[in-house]
């Protein structure tokens, strides 16, 4: 597949993220120094939005019970969730953010 656009520059300023639907996925993208990543939103332990965590460096917490993620490849880094996120490739065109979800 190709690269699609989920988000302007100006849309996810450092530090913060979006939730970005692409087909039938749910992505969080996250801008960690204004390098953007591309994780799975639903948290895999209750399904909370990660979008909605707060980041800190490249590490989200989950908004319901606190787990962490690592938004630069999706892996799970403290319980209670027990399973990685999918990761996807970004790129940034000009103002637009595009992944590429395969
Ligand atoms: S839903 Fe994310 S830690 Fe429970």
């Amino acid at each position: 597949m190709a690269f699609v656009k989920v988000a302007t520059v100006s849309e996810v300023p450092p530090g913060k993220a979006k939730q970005a639907k692409v087909g039938n996925k749910i992505l969080a993208i996250f801008n960690v120094n204004g390098t953007f990543y591309a994780i799975d939103d639903t948290c895999p332990h209750r399904g909370a939005s990660l979008a909605e965590g707060e980041l800190e460096g490249h590490e989200v917490t989950c908004p319901w019970h606190g787990a962490v993620f690592d938004v630069t490849s999706g892996a799970h880094l403290s319980p209670p969730a027990r399973s990685d996120v999918a990761c996807y490739k970004v790129q940034v065109v000009g103002e637009e953010v595009q992944v590429d979800v395969g």
